[in-house]
């Protein structure tokens, strides 16, 4: 079966082709990082506008790439949420139209699940069930994943999502949006030890995160000692957000007995995340999966896997008119998608 896949949620256009018996055949991407790095960060309008500029043009470029053709499509996966609406919504009219010009299915996926599933796009995927870590600029989650669609929220962030709490830290420390990567690139030069910022519920006894606390923690740093010792107060944030990130993962393995260990979203492209979550797990027997680094930020990619799981499950049924409601979804709570 071959799908299409959209992702227009926030500010990075992916088209992609999945095949479910070749796997991943194409996949473009364009972000819109330099556009709005301008504003100090992501303006909807702005986003919405450039992806109506991409869309089409990516979408001609993954099947140039692929050798295959409109007429080779068995169905359209777009994102349907959460995110920015006028967004979602260029995304969701395109697939759709798209969709009824060819008489094929389109499906609305899940953002959040696209990332949970993108370390399953790979050679050596993952077997069910595992534990998985999000960590996106929006959502820091982790859930019990027994299945598509059967997940169980085990802990998630009460205030500010990981990605957030790297990039509001990097906006104090006057690097540019979005922070992330930049804040540790600055990292790996500075000395960890230099200061010590707290870990916020570490202790908490359950899988729930807080970052806000930790980003004050930051800025009350930088008040008092400025910025001359950028790198090193870079560092001690990183280290002690991905502490309890690792920690906490650990513990929810542990909990909920899985061996298998996955990360997805934004902040798991982390090398320092990556390299300590590797270590711990390897010392309790838990194996990491990671996606593909470029497969880590919004991508095409994401979107055709998981919609391919869902249309295969919505095509052996009952599957009959081609749905022609675009509606979109920019607040979809991931617990409630229904097992496949
Ligand atoms: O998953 P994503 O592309 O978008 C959302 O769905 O939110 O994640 C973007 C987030 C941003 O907050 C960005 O700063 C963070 O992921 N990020 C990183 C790194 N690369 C991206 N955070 C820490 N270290 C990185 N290397
Ligand atoms: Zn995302």
């Amino acid at each position: 079966m071959l799908v299409l896949g959209v992702e227009s949620s926030c500010d990075e256009t992916g088209v992609a082709l999945y095949d479910s018996a070749q796997g991943l055949l194409a996949d473009a991407l364009y972000s819109q990082i330099a556009m709005h790095n301008n504003y100090g960060g992501v303006v909807p309008e702005l986003a919405s506008r450039d992806h109506i500029r991409r869309l089409l043009p990516l979408t001609r470029q993954v099947f140039e790439e692929s050798g295959r053709t409109l007429a080779d499509l068995d169905g359209i996966a777009f994102t349907q949420g959460p995110g920015l609406a006028g967004a979602l919504l260029v995304g969701a009219g395109m697939a759709r139209a798209l969709a009824f010009a060819l008489n094929i299915p389109a499906v609305g996926v899940h953002h959040l699940e696209g990332h949970m599933l993108s370390p399953l796009i790979s050679d050596t995927p993952p077997e069910f069930p595992f534990v998985a870590l999000l960590v996106s600029g929006g959502h820091t989650q982790l859930m019990l994943v027994s299945g598509v669609g059967r997940y169980t929220l085990l802990g998630e962030t009460l205030d500010d999502a990981a990605g957030e709490a790297f990039d509001k830290t990097a906006q104090l420390l006057g690097l540019g949006y979005p922070g992330g990567p930049a804040l540790s690139k600055l990292a790996a030069t500075g000395d960890a030890t230099r200061f010590t910022l707290p870990r916020p519920m570490l202790n908490s006894g359950d899988f729930d995160f807080s970052f806000s606390g930790l980003k004050t923690a930051v800025l009350t740093l930088v008040r008092k000692v400025g910025l001359d010792h950028a790198a090193d107060i870079a560092a001690a944030f990183q280290t002690a957000a991905v502490d309890v990130l690792v920690r906490k993962s650990l513990a929810a393995c542990k909990k909920s007995g899985a061996t298998r260990l996955v990360v997805a979203g934004g902040v798991g492209a982390n090398t320092h995340l990556r390299a300590q979550l590797t270590a711990e797990g390897l010392r309790r027997g838990i194996t990491v999966f990671y996606p593909r680094m470029e497969f880590c930020t919004d991508n095409g990619a994401m979107i055709a896997y998981a919609g391919a799981q869902r249309l295969a499950a919505c095509l052996s049924g009952t599957h009959s008119q081609p749905d022609l409601s675009f509606a979109i979804k920019p607040r979809w709570e991931l617990a409630s998608l229904e097992a496949v």
